[in-house]
């Protein structure tokens, strides 16, 4: 048998913590780098985003049941509540985490750089990994036998524009930066599209806000089943869903 096999993954959230656990299986040797200073990428909840990094918003719970959201080898207590806040989410994973060893493989504050060809790329097939520490700032470069990239696709908003946007006098969020309803007390939201972070975000800012319009293009509402889960608009709270507009 020859030399174990040195895998580089990117990022340490949900993606990045599956690879290293199979990693290990396959006696595959991982060697895992990570942007934050803790695990679980997007679940860990920040008040400041950081460049390159998702985040839930602090009403974010998981849509999926506890039963069907966790691992085949990890039995989550009776006594968490069926669908996680994400604090139970970070929380939970953390510990599961730390009791399989998983972190141990992980280079937190360091981001990955680049991945290219290693100059031997046709005859080994290996990577060079280009890494900066971002606590000393420094560069360093390595050969890998392969590369995962666990860097996630919530990092980034699309921001649609509209005709006339800047005569609008209110504030125009999107769900990346959008932490909690504070600062939206009395007022007249829209909401623009119809997916899980609009509807999540929709009935958080209806506990405070005088008026919702959710904006979408298909008429399609993923979560309704969230204005009844969740705590309930208030009573004088006016949510109108505009379709096709
Ligand atoms: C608000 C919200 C709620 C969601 N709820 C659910 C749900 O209930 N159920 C479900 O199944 N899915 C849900 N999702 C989908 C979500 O994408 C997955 O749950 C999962 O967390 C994605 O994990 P990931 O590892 O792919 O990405 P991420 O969690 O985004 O992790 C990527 C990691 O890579 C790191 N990174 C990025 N670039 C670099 C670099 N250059 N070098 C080093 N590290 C880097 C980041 O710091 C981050 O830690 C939700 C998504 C959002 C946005
Ligand atoms: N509680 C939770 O567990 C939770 C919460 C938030 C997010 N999530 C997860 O996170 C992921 C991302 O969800 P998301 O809701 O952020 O994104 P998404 O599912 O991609 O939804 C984006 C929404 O924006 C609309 N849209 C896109 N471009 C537009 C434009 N130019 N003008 C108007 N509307 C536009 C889309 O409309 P069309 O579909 O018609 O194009 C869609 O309704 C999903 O996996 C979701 O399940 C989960």
């Amino acid at each position: 048998m020859g030399p174990t096999r040195r895998v580089c993954i990117v990022g340490f959230g949900y993606g990045g913590i599956g690879c290293v656990r199979e990693c290990l299986k396959e006696g595959l040797k991982p060697c895992c780098f990570e942007i934050q200073d803790g695990m679980c990428g997007l679940w860990r909840y920040k008040e400041n985003n950081i460049e390159g990094c998702g985040s839930v918003m602090n009403c974010t719970r998981v849509l999926a049941s506890k039963e069907f959201s966790t691992c085949s080898d990890i039995l989550l207590s009776d006594n968490l509540p069926i669908y996680l806040h994400h604090s139970q989410v970070y929380k939970e994973t953390v510990q599961h985490v730390e009791k399989m060893g998983l972190n141990k493989y992980v280079k937190f504050q360091h981001r990955v750089e680049s991945v290219r060809k290693a100059d031997d790329y046709q005859e080994t097939g290996r990577w060079k990994v280009t890494v900066k520490d971002l606590q000393s700032e420094k560069v360093t470069e390595d050969i890998f036998d392969a590369v995962m990239i666990c860097t996630g696709h919530h990092a980034y908003p699309n921001e649609p524009k509209f005709p006339d946007q800047e005569k609008f006098q209110g504030r125009v969020i999107h769900s990346l930066g959008y932490k909690t309803n504070a600062g939206y007390e009395g007022k007249r939201v829209v909401v623009v599209g119809g997916g899980n972070s609009a509807i999540d975000s929709a009935v958080d800012v209806s506990h405070v806000a005088k008026t919702i319009s959710i904006s979408n293009i298909l008429g399609v509402i993923c979560k309704f089943a969230n204005f009844t889960r969740n705590k309930r608009p208030t009573e004088d709270t006016e949510i109108d869903f505009g379709f096709r507009r």
